[in-house]
């Protein structure tokens, strides 16, 4: 592919400031199949005959630097004798600010192969080179964070393009999911804010545009600013989007205008309206939401509507972070592919939706950029700002991304694919440790982020308190283990990984005696490093107790701290924790009108008080993975073999709740978990497509597929 094809610029390329490329194309009889191989240096938006070729959003997506996928689209249907092809490029995450830095080493550039088949058979090949034009856009700026300016009334003399000699050899074939819209939201309300602002809110917080039409005349202008949060006041808030400006602005022609951005997203639930020619309304503005196009598989639902916000707001979260790669947050001036969220969310995004494939992309770039030593960047792909591949720093639970999603896909889809493709990458990511840790068979001594975000963490931190070198070493040995395993799964040598996890375990045991924080405990039972595993259960649930019956877990400890309760006597313990509506709770959040999941617990107080506007996203989606507790403990679906060949289904029912229910669509059919209270007794209610082992009180009954009640 692109053989003949060649990339070419603007002459004059400006950052910041989208290209536009023209090729004006005469074809001669009639066509039986056209098709437009297509990729770029920065994000792009082509166009036949004024018409948008496909619906991949932000194209070509966001991979690691040592390679681009090219689109392959079948234009059969807009394709005439006399034929307009445009393309425009802009900014993107190839070339443009990533975080704090730009990266503006090459110019934005276009590659594009039109291939056309007559009827007679015949072929003519159209490509990228020196006879299109260029011209600047009417889309002046556009830039991830910032947002996008266009003016309507601008017009450009266009210009040869000229050729870039950069490697054509970094183009690779489309892998990963494409990004879409998916709905459109309309306003619930448009007010006013104490402070005269006009604001639209949208209910929810989400991930994408918005979309409006004004009558206007020329010169007239339309200018938004988006934020996630109102303050205390009820005022616009946006300081915790730090450096991204978030804003949109745009030139209005005379008549009608109806715009949508084309090469920006913005992670919002209110607009600012700056300026509008006239009173903005319900009929001139609306959101649409854009995200991978993964297929929902996971629906929850119980008796409790709080918690049924919760749950919805899980789904958001996972919305609103999934848009190529998956994010840590869609507002601020980061949207990165953080490994150590992606690490913790990973389960419940595979039984929320079908993401096996969006995940065999990232990791594919995970294994591009994977350091030479072994090491794991921290956020996956690397970019230009944080250049982890040849620092050789990396955390534990953001490495073992490199271990913990592939095996996790496998468990959900039943595909040693992932396994087979990302083998060599574990493997090197144990060598890694065992290269750098401080005491063999332990990690330690080295950089971590700790319990990120625990709210047991000491002053002006970040890190929650429990001991880092513990936290490091538990996840080294679950990923020895997970290395022995996939090589058994492999038909591979596994001793190596298994005598390493062995003695890993024991030094852990004989380093580590005593667990002294919520998170130390949760590991320590989930990892099964604990001995004594019925005084540890103890521990924990009198640590929960002596801090009001709260939490005070981080990243690392938040998403293991219900399943080791619930594995160890524990479960309503769980349940007061999953349905706690004081501070610091899942549903604490819920009350103060959370749409999304916040990063911190505490990202906005009784008072409507803002924790920081360093660090406060409020779609964040690590401590959504609460979620893969209901799905396999409360309800109890768990894949009994890899892919849900078979279940074990064995739901944890409390009295706190009237009902509650899971289904998961897995690979093989639809299960159903569902409790419910009737006449003082727990009813189930239980649809398997594959063999199952349930368990009731304790009672294993092994099934077939079918519809069980009990
Ligand atoms: C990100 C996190 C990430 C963390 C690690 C933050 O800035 O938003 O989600 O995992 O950094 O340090």
């Amino acid at each position: 592919m692109f053989e003949n094809a060649s990339w070419i610029t603007h002459p004059n390329n400006r950052l910041h400031e989208p290209v536009r490329f023209i090729k004006e194309i005469k074809l001669n009889g009639e066509i039986k199949k056209a098709t437009l191989n297509i990729t770029s240096l920065g994000c792009y938006y082509a166009t036949i005959n004024g018409q948008r070729v496909g619906d991949f959003i932000l194209a070509p997506g966001f991979t690691s630097r040592k390679r681009v996928q090219y689109q392959e689209y079948n234009v059969t249907k807009m394709i005439s004798q006399s034929n307009k092809l445009e393309v425009v490029v802009g900014d993107g995450w190839y070339n443009g600010k990533i975080n704090f830095v730009v990266a503006n080493d090459v110019p934005k550039a276009l590659i594009c192969q039109l291939d056309i088949v007559y009827m007679d058979e015949t072929k003519e090949t159209i490509v990228s080179d020196s006879s299109w034009l260029a011209r600047k856009d009417k889309l002046r700026f556009a830039e991830l964070y910032d947002g996008e300016i266009y003016d309507s009334t601008y017009e450009d003399a266009p210009v040869n393009a000229r050729l870039l000699d950069h490697d054509k050899r970094i183009i690779v074939k489309q892998q990963g999911v494409y990004v879409k819209e998916q709905e459109k939201i309309e306003p619930v309300s448009i007010f006013k804010a104490p402070n005269g602002d006009t604001l639209v809110d949208f209910g929810q917080n989400l991930t994408g545009y918005f979309e409006f039409t004004v009558d206007a005349k020329k010169g007239d202008k339309v200018e938004f600013t988006v934020c996630e949060e109102l303050d205390k006041f009820g005022n616009f808030y946006n300081e915790n989007y730090r450096d991204a400006k978030a804003r949109f602005e745009y030139i209005c022609h005379d008549g009608v205008n109806t715009y949508k951005p084309i090469l920006a997203f913005w992670g919002f639930r209110y607009i600012r309206v700056d300026s509008f020619p006239c009173k903005i309304t319900k009929d001139n503005i609306s959101a649409i939401v854009v995200h991978s196009d993964i297929k929902r598989t996971g629906y929850l639902d119980s008796s409790s509507e709080l918690l049924n916000k919760l749950f919805s707001n899980i789904i958001w979260g996972q919305k609103g972070n999934f848009l190529d790669v998956p994010t840590d947050c869609p507002q601020r001036d980061e949207r990165q592919g953080w490994t150590g969220d992606a690490t913790v969310f990973c389960k419940t995004a595979s039984y929320n939706y079908d993401v096996e494939k969006f995940f065999l992309k990232w990791l594919t770039d995970m294994r591009l950029d994977q350091g030479k030593k072994g090491n794991i960047p921290n956020i996956i792909p690397q970019t230009v700002c944080w250049d982890w591949s040849t620092t050789e720093n990396t955390g534990a639970v953001w490495g073992d991304s490199a271990t913990i999603i592939p095996y996790q896909m496998y468990k959900t889809y039943g595909n040693t694919n992932i396994l087979k493709k990302q083998y060599k990458t574990m493997v090197k990511y144990l060598s890694y440790i065992w290269n750098t840790t401080k005491k063999r068979y332990l990690w330690y001594g080295c950089d971590q982020f700790g319990d990120w975000l625990g709210l047991d963490a000491p002053a002006g931190s970040y890190r929650g308190s429990s001991n880092e070198d513990f936290i490091a070493s538990v996840f080294y040995y679950n990923s020895a283990k997970i290395v022995g395993e996939v090589s058994k799964i492999l038909g591979k040598d596994s001793l190596k990984y298994d005598t390493l996890a062995a003695k890993i375990l024991e030094k852990i045991r004989k380093t580590f005696k005593e667990y002294n924080t919520q998170t130390e405990c949760a590991l320590a039972l989930y990892f099964d490093i604990a001995e004594d595993k019925s005084n540890v259960a103890r521990k924990l649930d009198s640590l929960i107790k002596a801090n009001g019956g709260k939490l005070q877990t981080g990243f690392v400890g938040t998403p293991f701290l219900l399943h080791a309760l619930s594995k160890n006597g524990y479960t309503e313990t769980a349940y007061d924790i999953l349905l706690g509506e004081e501070f610091p709770s899942w549903l604490y959040s819920v009350k103060q009108g959370a749409t999304t999941i916040w990063e911190h617990w505490d990202g906005k107080n009784e008072q409507g008080e803002f924790w920081s506007k360093d660090m406060n996203s409020f779609n964040h989606y690590a401590y959504g993975s609460v979620a893969d507790w209901v799905y396999e403990e409360a309800c109890g679906i768990k894949p009994q073999r890899a892919g849900f060949m078979e279940a074990l289904i064995e739901p944890k029912p409390t009295d706190k709740l009237d009902y509650l229910s899971a289904t998961i669509e897995t690979r093989h059919g639809r299960i159903l978990s569902k409790w419910y209270h009737e006449n003082g007794k727990i009813k189930y209610e239980i649809e398997t497509p594959v063999k199952a082992t349930i368990i009731i009180d304790g009672k294993a009954h092994l099934v077939d597929k079918g519809k069980y009640k009990f």
